[in-house]
């Protein structure tokens, strides 16, 4: 393939890239930006495997069909539960190739580089392996962290934040000892490689470092944190391989994903220089969490519902607002509410979702399971659209969901997710919270939502009981 017309289906992948994440902004057109997405990765494989670069299709197409079975066998079995830490896994994957990418372009140089392009290409390699190793380590962290199970025993993936005595200081050591590797890496060939070898060990050191450090509910910014990280390591890449559309493309994701991070710190009220050097709300003389301003009530304490009473409220309230939360996740409950959506609606009441911006365990969980059991977008209001009528509702059904609810985030400042926005349920006229016991939410916060006058709590598996409701209804 002659250069002219890979530059032109590189241009035409990179456009494709772009639609498509225009196109995932939304979730009616959602379906679209990921066939976009699609098919510019396919004219992104093929164009580059017939491009100039690719002299050998044996190694080549092993690599894409071991790739392509293993990718295509996990992304069929995995949970939606469980997709936050495959995402953070296959970060790992891009730092991973950075590095590698870095390590063989080091040792196989670029003929024909002198002086100041030597210069920019060696520190293409340096930049593009430390922060492929950070990705890497950083990512390999979260993933263990957000499995949770027998990984939590481990030191390194509990879930709260592992704090080192002088940590700030320490990381930037470890990035000023990287700086001076880089300078020395590059001005001294003869050592250069293992200068080289040194920053990836600190780099992944580095990694591992900032992502412990960081807990609880920070975790989803970190995810996406990693995901704009993957992208500037697949930059790097790009860069060192001479490759514009791995640039682009890495640019697309670094970027994008920064304001992801951006937009979900601003939706959990934090500081994101604090989620990036870690530990906020823990250490560093930072109040110790407290466990919410209901602390001591407890079962004894609420208003419990049965099945049969939740279904006449329902059958009563001509305005519904239903919150889903990770609980309907777990339950895989997103089924049964659209076929109680359908009757409700069938009979004039005026049914609506709200969606917390960090309902559940990733962006836009929520949003994929309604979708995924057909609930009609147009009554799948975000919080902002939504939060002000909630004076004006009948009923709210609170299935599975805990944090995005909790009216300490805003009336309890030594609350862990103090100024964290949250849909203000309790001003319906009446709350109907669905879980199975009393446990706290991700955030490990006692919620008082339970215990005020106007909330009912219908405990069991959100799925049962509302298998339960649809056949009263
Ligand atoms: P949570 O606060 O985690 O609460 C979920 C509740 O669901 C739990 O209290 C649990 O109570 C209940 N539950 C679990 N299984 C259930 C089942 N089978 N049937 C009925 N109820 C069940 O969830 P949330 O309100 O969606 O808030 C999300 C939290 O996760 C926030 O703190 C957020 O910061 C964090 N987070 C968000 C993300 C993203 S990006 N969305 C990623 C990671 C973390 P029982 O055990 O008593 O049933």
């Amino acid at each position: 393939m002659n250069d002219s017309l890979l530059t032109i289906l590189y241009l035409a992948a990179g456009v494709l890239f772009i639609r498509s994440l225009g196109g995932l902004s939304n979730q009616e057109s959602a379906r679209r930006g990921n066939t976009f997405g699609i098919v510019g990765m396919v004219i992104a494989v093929v164009a580059t495997a017939l491009g100039p670069d690719v002299d050998g299709y044996v190694v080549l197409g092993a690599g894409v069909v071991v790739g392509a079975a293993i990718g295509a066998l996990v992304a069929a079995r995995v949970s939606m539960e469980a997709m936050p830490q495959l995402v953070a896994l296959l970060h790992s994957f891009v730092g991973a190739a950075a590095v590698l990418v870095g390590l063989a372009s080091f040792l196989n140089p670029r003929p024909g580089l002198h002086g100041v392009e030597h210069v920019i290409h060696q520190s293409e390699i340096f930049i593009g392996v430390f922060v492929g190793s950070l990705t890497f380590t950083g990512s390999l962290i979260a993933f263990g962290k957000l499995q949770g199970g027998a990984l939590k025993k481990i030191f390194l993936f509990r879930s709260a934040p592992v704090l080192l005595p002088g940590r700030h200081l320490l990381n930037l050591a470890m990035v000023l000892g990287c700086g001076y590797l880089t300078y020395r890496g590059i001005a001294e060939p003869d050592t250069g490689f293992a200068s080289l070898l040194i920053v990836t060990a600190i780099s992944g050191v580095l990694g591992a470092h900032l992502v412990m450090a960081i807990g609880g509910a920070d975790m989803p910014v970190v995810v996406s944190m990693l995901n704009s990280y993957s992208g500037w390591a697949a930059a790097a890449a790009g860069f060192m391989l001479e490759n514009d559309l791995l640039i682009i493309t890495g640019a697309l994701v670094g970027s994008s994903g920064a304001i992801l991070s951006y937009i979900m710190c601003r939706a959990m009220n934090r500081s994101i220089v604090n989620v990036i050097f870690g530990g906020f709300g823990t250490g560093d003389g930072a109040k110790p969490a407290s466990k919410g301003s209901s602390a001591g009530l407890g079962r004894d304490d609420v208003t419990e519902l049965d099945v049969d009473g939740t279904a006449d409220e329902l059958k009563r309230a001509r305005d519904v607002i239903i919150v889903p939360g990770y609980g309907m996740a777990v339950a895989r409950a997103q089924t049964p509410i659209h076929e109680i959506t359908q009757k409700l609606r069938a009979a004039g009441a005026n049914v609506r979702f709200a969606i917390h911006p960090v309902a559940g365990r990733l962006p836009g969980h929520m949003n994929v399971l309604l979708a995924e059991a057909n609930v009609p977008y147009d009554i799948v209001l975000e919080m902002d659209e939504i939060n002000e009528d909630m004076s004006d509702t009948d009923l709210v059904l609170v299935v599975g969901a805990n944090d995005i609810v909790n009216p300490d985030a805003l009336e309890d400042p030594g609350s862990p997710i103090a100024g964290m926005p949250v849909l203000e349920v309790w001003h319906a006229e009446t709350v109907v919270v669905m879980k199975r016991g009393m446990a706290a939410g991700y955030a490990g916060v006692q919620n008082p939502l339970f215990f005020k006058p106007n909330t009912r709590m219908l405990f069991g598996d959100a799925k049962k009981n509302l298998d339960a409701i649809l056949a009263k209804l």
